[in-house]
């Protein structure tokens, strides 16, 4: 699908840095945040939060994926920028991946191991993925 937003990948890198220092991990100290645009240019961000049951730990693109759709009610990702403080590039988890996929999420947008951004479509990163479409086949 084509859009008619900008993206500013140095912007959505920000978003998503400045964001993971607000993240909840005393169990992994592993801090992540994203940063996703919208369909209508808005910018929405999440980091991740850990939990003590640690299987109820929520990932950073999980996190601004819900609260885009809750804040604002869009259901289109032109892109998602993810930083980790610890690890660049910082991919995706499979299962953000099938979140992402959900809303139609354009690209991917991490940082190299030099700190430069690196995007990819997403269909590069989730191949012959399984999405909404499926359910309306006969
Ligand atoms: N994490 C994310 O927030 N996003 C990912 O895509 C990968 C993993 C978080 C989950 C957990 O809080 C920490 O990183 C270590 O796995």
């Amino acid at each position: 699908m084509t859009s008619a937003i900008t993206i500013n990948h140095e912007e959505l890198l920000a978003a998503a840095r400045d964001v993971a220092h607000h993240a909840y991990v005393p169990y992994s100290g592993f801090p992540v945040g994203a940063a996703l645009i919208d369909s209508e240019g808005t910018i929405t961000t999440g980091c991740n939060v850990e939990n003590a049951a640690y299987g109820e730990a929520i990932c950073a693109e999980r996190n601004a994926v819900t609260s885009m759709v809750a804040r604002f009610g869009y259901r289109q990702i032109v892109a998602v920028a993810i930083v980790g403080l610890k690890a660049a590039p910082c991919w995706p988890c499979g299962a953000c991946r099938q979140v992402l996929r959900e809303f139609n999420c354009g690209a991917v947008i991490v940082e190299d191991s030099e700190h430069q951004p690196l995007s990819l479509d997403f269909e590069e990163i989730l191949p012959n993925s399984f999405g909404p479409d499926a359910l309306e086949q006969e």
